[in-house]
């Protein structure tokens, strides 16, 4: 089975099928000045990885205009790049002196806001997709819908998607809006399996959208992780990549994700060129069902019964 370069999210948008994720960028043992960022753009890009993810609150709220610098100092098109964005966490921050204890807002008011600032420090006009980061309790949907509506109108935003939402909470702002929620982006992994088991991924395929996928490497846990269960993965997919021929187990936990049918889409959290190279490599390996339930198996403890 060929694993498609990039998945249409609706009839406008399609994001590259491995996206580059911004959540780090500013965690590089030196700051990158504009000329940095935009040679890591470039050779995103080149790698096919013309998809970027942010949010508002990158970097206690300084990675989109960092990032924003470097999108204006490289040479390539913005409509050749796909912009997305999260917003309603707040954070305590100094750059946030308003918020008094850590929470959620979901309201209209701050959704126009967020995508306000999100487009002067991205320095662009448009993004191509805006999500909901995390499920807020006091989220009233006849109200989330009209602020998400309203961006969307105002050509603000192109399309609208969610984080670590459940299925339940996707229906219900659903059904106030006239368009899809055309993604829902959670944590999963060789390390982390609990999408599989209660009904998030199921819940995908049933309404046919793509779920993005953060921490595909467990947060680099699965390099470093000193557990029993990060031990026998490791041991599983040093096996399973030999069969493969390489030797890199990053690239196999990449293709383990590639290999569900609800066509995931894993954003991809290093900052280092080389190993953003390598990891295009899954793109490459079609999984055999039994290497599948090999890593599966290794991940649970056990076989499956
Ligand atoms: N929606 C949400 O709630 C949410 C939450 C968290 C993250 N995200 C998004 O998901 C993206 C990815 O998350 P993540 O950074 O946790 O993803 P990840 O790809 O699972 O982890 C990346 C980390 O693994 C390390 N690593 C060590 N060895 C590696 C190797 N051989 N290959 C690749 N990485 C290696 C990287 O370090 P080096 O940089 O040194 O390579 C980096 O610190 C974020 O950038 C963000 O856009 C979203």
């Amino acid at each position: 089975m060929a694993i498609e370069k990039r998945i249409a999210l609706d009839a406008q948008l399609s994001l590259s099928r491995l996206v580059f994720g911004a959540w780090r960028l500013l965690d590089m043992p030196e700051r990158p000045d504009a000329q940095a960022v935009a040679r890591l753009i470039g050779m995103a890009v080149d790698l096919g990885l013309t998809s970027f993810d942010h949010a508002d609150i990158y970097g206690d709220y300084q990675v989109e205009a960092a990032f924003g610098a470097g999108l204006a100092a490289w040479k390539g098109r913005r409509e050749n790049v796909q912009l997305i964005s999260k917003c309603d966490i707040m954070l305590i921050s100094q750059n946030c002196p308003d918020n008094r204890i850590m929470h959620y807002d979901t309201s209209a008011a701050h959704i126009a806001a967020s995508v306000e600032r999100s487009l002067t420090n991205l320095r662009t006009d448009y993004l191509d997709l805006l999500l909901l980061h995390r499920p807020d309790p006091l989220m009233d949907a006849d109200e989330t819908a009209r602020g998400l509506e309203d961006v969307v109108r105002a050509g603000k935003v192109r399309a609208i998607g969610v984080s670590n939402f459940t299925p339940s909470q996707i229906d219900l702002l659903a059904s106030r809006l006239p368009f899809p929620v055309v993604t829902n982006q959670i944590e999963h992994s060789v390390l982390e399996t609990s999408a599989l088991y209660d009904g998030r991924l199921d819940h995908a395929q049933r309404l046919r959208y793509a779920p993005m996928i953060w921490s595909p490497l467990g947060g680099g846990s699965l390099f470093t992780g000193q557990g029993t269960r990060e031990e026998r993965v490791r041991t599983a997919l040093v096996k399973v990549a030999e069969a493969y021929g390489t030797s890199d187990i990053s690239t196999v936990a990449i293709a383990w994700l590639l290999r569900h049918p609800a066509g995931l889409i894993p954003v991809l959290g290093t900052m280092k060129p080389e190993r953003l190279s390598q990891l295009v490599k899954a793109l490459d390996i079609d999984l055999d069902r039994q290497h599948w339930f090999a890593i599966l198996e290794a991940s649970e403890g056990s076989p499956v019964p």
